[in-house]
């Protein structure tokens, strides 16, 4: 199977990755035993590609990290050639990408499996590890209210899908044009999810929200958009007097790297509500319970 979004996983799948996620290492066998694991990144990364290339060495794996223009998707050759020989030399093809749809491509050519490790749609990975710290902290996320505020992402949806699977209430403060579809929000309702709301008041988001998420307010691929998306995005910064209406539990939560005085103040992100080390570590864990599971494991 892929992991090119979340929904791949769907609800039974998702816990049983978060469960491969915490269980000890030794008892995941080595399934990736003499075998090459594929990094592919057309963008920049830090956590996905440290956390990815540890856990396939956790699970008996060689990762080989290669930069996306050495492959070269459509550029040096079509996506489904290199999908066809990748394939051939890994048990598992993993990529970066800037068009989500190079990934579905790859998945639908490939003869081993393909993760998404971030594209303009999705980062389900991301999603992963943000659903375990937040049952590390709460134990469950049935009715727990989960805040996104600022930029409706690819971080963003992804958040939205597990939350939606594992039973949180969800809502969003974005600025219009800059917010959830409806059909993104009638899928987290058809998911599990037992209400999504969406406001541009992110005060309103947050209001007694257990988790408030944030991620830059430009993303990788957007910089040319960079002074634009700065002024509509001005409102959106997460301040301590907004996470004080929040729950009284509240944690804030990034998938990080993230821009201090941008989309959260410093107090915010380097305040006692804050969990985003454990967050970036927690990348570790469901990278090699996503690998696990998409290989098999039970
Ligand atoms: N959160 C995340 O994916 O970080 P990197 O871009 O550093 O991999
Ligand atoms: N939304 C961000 C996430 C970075 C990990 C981006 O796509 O650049």
């Amino acid at each position: 199977m892929n992991l090119l979004d979340i929904t791949d996983l769907g609800p039974d799948g998702v816990r049983a990755v978060l469960d491969l996620s915490t269980r000890p290492i030794k008892k995941l066998g080595r399934p990736l035993d003499g075998q090459g694991v594929a990094l592919v990144f057309e963008k920049p990364s830090n956590r996905t590609r440290q956390s990815m290339e540890v856990a396939v060495v956790q699970l008996g794996g060689h990762p080989v990290y290669t930069r996306g223009e050495e492959v070269g998707f459509d550029v040096r050759e079509p996506v489904e050639d290199i999908a066809r020989v990748m394939s051939g030399y890994h048990g598992l093809l993993a990529a970066r990408v800037f068009r989500h749809e190079v990934v579905v491509r790859l998945a639908a050519t490939s003869s081993v499996p393909v993760i998404n490790m971030l594209s303009d749609h999705s980062h389900p990975l991301q999603g992963l590890a943000d659903a375990l710290t937040m049952l590390q902290e709460f134990g469950s996320l049935k009715g727990r209210t989960v805040a996104w505020v600022g930029d409706y992402n690819n971080v963003a949806r992804s958040l939205g899908e597990v939350c939606a699977y594992l039973g949180a209430h969800i809502r969003f403060g974005c600025p219009d044009g800059y917010s959830a579809p409806d059909d993104d929000i009638q899928r987290f309702l058809d998911m599990g999810s037992p209400s999504v709301e969406s406001s541009v008041d992110p005060k309103a988001a947050v209001v007694g929200a257990h988790a408030v998420h944030t991620d830059t307010w430009v993303s990788m691929g957007q910089e040319d958009e960079k002074a634009e998306r700065l002024a509509i995005f001005g409102d959106y910064t997460v301040t301590e007097s907004m996470m004080s209406a929040a729950a009284s539990d509240a944690i804030f939560m990034h998938c990080l790297p993230a821009y201090r005085g941008l989309e959260v103040e410093a107090s915010v992100i380097d305040g006692p509500t804050s969990r985003i080390i454990q967050q970036a570590h927690n990348r570790l864990h469901s990278a090699r319970g996503a690998m696990a599971y998409v290989l098999g494991g039970k």
